[in-house]
């Protein structure tokens, strides 16, 4: 057989998501380890992680008991087939998760990615209305600023211009809320704004103009996160799950980043003392560790759907990889180390002080906004004369290149998420070599 015309150390053919692929493959950034709160560089750097990889390893890099039971499952059960069949570990899940989940959230469609637990639950809105001779409410309605992910679903419902605007018409018959931002109102608040709990109030516009009786459901984030950390204004959520649940519409609550102690709590609707109808979850479900993600769903949801002949499935719907046994072993072993070291509540203990060295930045160069919540912040930049994004993407650079720090950028805004394990000291030295890289860019 003839050698195959390998190029190991090419660059080329990986095609990297969401990513400047040409600057990147002239100057690569490449992480190779990580424990705790550090990753590895190729160059043997150990490099801070500040956003916790994408908001998804919140009690910290290569956690043993995390390891040990993914071990352990790939060498009992690789795989079993999620449709018709089920492995022990999904219902220990399911279970451990309706315990977590606020309300009467009990019951739980496994997935992969936010994405998919999000288009997910938009499917589950439908064909709860159709089941209960509703099924003209097929509208959906998302925000402005929203990120829900990148399926068609998630896009269309999602309010990033970037995200949407290549794809053509994707779901028919959405419309959005505005966003709740407004820097004028709001810049350098900390924690929930008091301006903007009124912008609820423009889902009764909506209401009016298409009708409750067309309307499926409403998605938002608690918190929007990869916006750029946009907590909501005090009251609107509130108002959100009032409005919608006089119309009979469901309410979606994206927890994909606020899930998991990122706000102090498991779920970010418990700081709010709301029930929604539906929470997606993923990243902190597993610490990262493999892929996972699921809606938490209302008892009154799920049995409307437990209907028809009984060898039929209830919802044509499911994944190849809906709860794999590598990924339950990894979500077990993660929530109970969580419970073990009362992650969650520790996180909201530290949220004044982290707030504290966050807004500490304010008279660094280039400091428009800076929005803590929880363990969670956005810092907005001034973006360069030649070019939105510009000051943003040297941001990263410098952060990697020059001071040993990973930071999630979007455009010109800083995400800051440190592990929920970080201590002041650490809180400290992602603050200082922030304050380090905004010097450089300036
Ligand atoms: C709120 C929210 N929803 C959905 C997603 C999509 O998740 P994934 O990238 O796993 O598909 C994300 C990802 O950051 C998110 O923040």
């Amino acid at each position: 057989m003839a050698p195959q015309d390998t190029k190991p150390n090419s660059l080329n053919s990986y095609w990297l998501p969401f990513t400047a692929n040409r600057a990147f493959k002239k100057r690569p950034r490449i992480l190779k380890a990580a424990e705790g709160l550090y990753f590895t560089s190729d160059d043997n750097r150990k490099i801070l992680d500040g956003s916790s990889g994408l908001f998804c390893v919140n009690a910290g890099h290569g956690r043993r008991p995390i390891v040990e039971a993914i071990k352990a499952a790939a060498e009992t059960l690789d795989f079993a087939p999620p449709f018709q069949y089920a492995q022990p570990g999904a219902f220990e899940l399911a279970e451990r998760l309706a315990l977590l989940a606020p309300g009467d959230l009990d019951h739980v469609l496994l997935a992969n990615s936010g994405s998919e637990a999000v288009d997910t639950a938009l499917k589950v809105a439908l064909s709860f209305h159709r089941a209960k001779g509703d099924g003209q409410r097929t509208r959906f309605i998302g925000r402005t600023r929203g990120y829900h992910g990148v399926g068609f679903g998630g896009i269309s419902v999602g309010g990033m211009v970037a995200n949407r605007k290549a794809y053509g018409n994707m779901l028919g018959g959405v419309d959005h809320l505005a966003t709740t931002y407004n820097r004028e109102k709001q810049a350098f608040s900390v924690g929930e704004p008091e301006w903007g709990g009124h912008l609820a109030d423009e889902l009764g516009d909506l209401i009016a103009l298409h009708g409750a009786e067309t309307i499926a459901a409403v998605i938002v984030e608690p918190t929007a996160g990869s916006t750029g950390c946009l907590p909501p204004p005090k009251g609107y959520l509130e108002r959100l799950r009032a409005i919608t649940e006089q119309h009979g519409i469901l309410l979606i609550f994206d927890e994909v980043i606020t899930g998991f102690g990122r706000l102090g709590y498991a779920f970010a609707a418990e700081r709010y003392g709301i029930v929604p109808d539906m929470i997606t979850f993923a990243k902190g479900v597993t610490n990262g560790s493999v892929p996972m993600s699921g809606v938490m769903i209302r008892s009154g949801i799920h049995d409307a759907h437990m209907s028809g002949p009984e060898h039929v499935p209830e919802m044509f719907h499911g994944y190849t990889y809906s709860g794999h046994p590598l990924a339950t072993a990894a979500a077990l072993a993660t929530l109970e180390l969580y419970a073990e070291e009362d992650l969650f509540a520790r996180s909201g203990q530290k949220e004044a002080m982290f707030a504290d060295a966050m807004m500490s930045l304010r008279e660094a160069p280039n400091v428009v906004d800076i929005r803590p919540i929880g363990m969670m912040c956005g810092i907005d930049l001034r973006p360069q004369d030649d070019g939105i994004g510009k000051r943003g993407y040297r941001a990263i650079e410098e952060s990697f290149h020059n001071q040993d720090l990973y930071v999630r950028v979007t455009a010109d805004t800083l995400i800051i998420a440190p592990p929920l394990i970080a201590e002041e000291s650490d809180i400290g030295k992602v603050r200082d070599r922030i304050d380090r890289v905004l010097t450089a860019v300036a």
